[in-house]
């Protein structure tokens, strides 16, 4: 509670108790209509901490982007972006973070998401040195109907990382951090230029041609998926230049006892040419995905009620 004093820069909340949404100044949501809490994580201009809502007591994750850090170096209009994204997604996909509300103040750009309460895959990743095969195919599935969402409405992610796949009650996967993100027209899909993403995640033609589209994604998708099951990234150099060096020459091997079919999966996804990766398609292609919901590795995976499955148990 301390830090969202600080955040609001002092203003006194004395009296927000007694503030609904439908009676603050100017009939709008603001900070006060929030009681903030922990630090949920932080960026190089936002921090998401825990809020509930005063008056319904519904709970969410708040990013609170610093409008005067954002002004300095020029990225107001990521934020603006980010925000057109998430409006763009709506409240249409389980798997992806929802936007409720956003709102500013003198200080501040308040972004009101779905509260995912069980951390990042990173985490879990890590925590358990890798996923079970059955675990790796379930988040690989909601990641697969997550981005055919995204990108039927024309939202390229840019930087799908498992630090960008957060857990939510029922341990399923919500895609968060559309920072980076990228809207084009649909159709038809034009590669976009600019350099954004992760390192270990960034797509050969991203290094080569500087250009990004929906396939590139779809290179992330299999990182993610080589990840999950090995728990390292496939790609890994001693600096970002030799893992650069290694994604150009797709220079990454399987451990021993990695599943065959998940194998073939990532196999099929990793591929240089971004139109040859499973899923790709032409760009007025609109099922394009199928291809990839009908690799044997997802052959146990019921689409249908993909997100009212539980999780498999984390082994
Ligand atoms: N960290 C970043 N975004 C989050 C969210 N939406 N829910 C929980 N933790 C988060």
């Amino acid at each position: 509670a301390d830090q969202s004093l600080d955040l609001l820069s002092g203003r006194s909340r004395a009296n927000s108790k007694s503030k609904s949404r439908s009676s603050s100044a100017n009939g709008r949501l603001s900070a006060d209509d929030f009681e903030f809490g922990d630090v949920l994580g932080e960026g190089s201009y936002s921090t998401v901490m825990h809020g509930t809502h005063s008056s319904t007591r519904q709970e969410y994750a708040i990013k609170v982007l610093d409008k005067g850090h954002l002004k300095r170096n020029n990225k107001l209009h990521t934020a603006l972006a980010e925000k057109n994204t998430l409006v763009r997604l709506g409240s249409g996909h389980p798997g992806i973070v929802r936007l409720h509300w956003a709102f500013q103040d003198e200080w501040s750009l308040y972004f009101v998401l779905d509260l995912a309460r069980n951390g990042e895959l990173q985490s879990r990743i890590s925590r358990m040195g890798s996923l079970s095969t059955a675990c790796a195919r379930y988040y690989a599935a909601q990641l697969v109907d997550a981005l055919d969402y995204m990108h039927m409405r024309g939202v390229i992610h840019r930087d799908l990382k498992p630090e960008n796949l957060l857990l939510d009650d029922d341990f399923r996967i919500k895609v968060t951090d559309f920072g980076t993100g990228k809207l084009i027209d649909v159709p038809p899909e034009r590669a976009t230029k600019t350099f954004v993403g992760t390192a270990q995640y960034v797509s050969p033609e991203l290094l080569e041609a500087n250009e990004t589209s929906k396939s590139s994604d779809l290179w992330a998708l299999g990182c993610v998926l080589y990840q999950m099951i090995a728990g390292r990234f496939a790609f890994q150099g001693l600096s970002e230049y030799l893992t650069w060096q290694k994604i150009k020459q797709l220079d990454y091997t399987f451990p021993d006892g990695f599943d065959p079919e998940a194998a073939d999966l990532v196999r099929r996804l990793l591929v240089r040419d971004p139109l040859e990766r499973l899923g790709a398609g032409p760009p007025e292609d609109q099922h394009s995905m199928e291809a990839l919901r009908s690799h044997p590795f997802f052959a146990s995976i019921r689409w249908g009620t993909l997100w009212d499955d539980p999780a498999p148990p984390l082994e």
